[in-house]
């Protein structure tokens, strides 16, 4: 079985981007730090990001059989409608993952248009928020979480 990690836009320059508030760590840090929570387990991962909204509904969509989904969809989590309905048809529970804290920011990032296909949302907290959101994923999986 898969736990799918879905990054979005300018994710992939995370640790050069905006450090203050992003923190220093990079995407393949994070990568890192997911692989290594996965082991001993029975879930395989898979992590990508994408720039485009096509892609990334693109993504959506191939994950949506996986176990459970988490998702950072950065800039589209507050606009995109066809990333919402292609998280609707994830057969798993849905994670919604911020690095930092959208309502703690600018009003425009307080409404996700995601947030209605997803348990859940983890954000605030940095790297910290995919291992706390793994975490919740294993659990809601039932799958043995050493
Ligand atoms: C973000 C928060 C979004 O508002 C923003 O557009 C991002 C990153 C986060 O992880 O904190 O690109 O999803």
């Amino acid at each position: 079985r898969t736990i799918a990690v879905l990054n979005g836009p300018n994710l992939n320059l995370l640790g050069t981007r905006q450090p203050e508030i992003y923190g220093s760590e990079t995407l393949a840090d994070i990568e890192a730090m997911c692989r290594k929570r996965l082991e001993g387990t029975e879930f395989s991962l898979t992590f990508e990001q994408h720039n485009g909204e096509g892609e990334l509904v693109a993504a959506a969509q191939g994950a949506r059989r996986a176990a459970a989904v988490l998702i950072n969809a950065a800039g589209y989590t507050h606009t995109s409608v066809a990333l919402l309905d292609a998280l609707l048809m994830a057969e798993g529970p849905v994670i919604e993952v911020h690095l930092s804290n959208p309502h703690a920011r600018e009003s425009f990032r307080h409404r996700s248009v995601i947030a209605s296909a997803c348990k859940g949302s983890i954000a605030g907290f940095g790297g910290l928020s995919y291992s706390l959101a793994l975490d919740a994923a294993l659990a809601l999986v039932d799958g043995p979480t050493i």
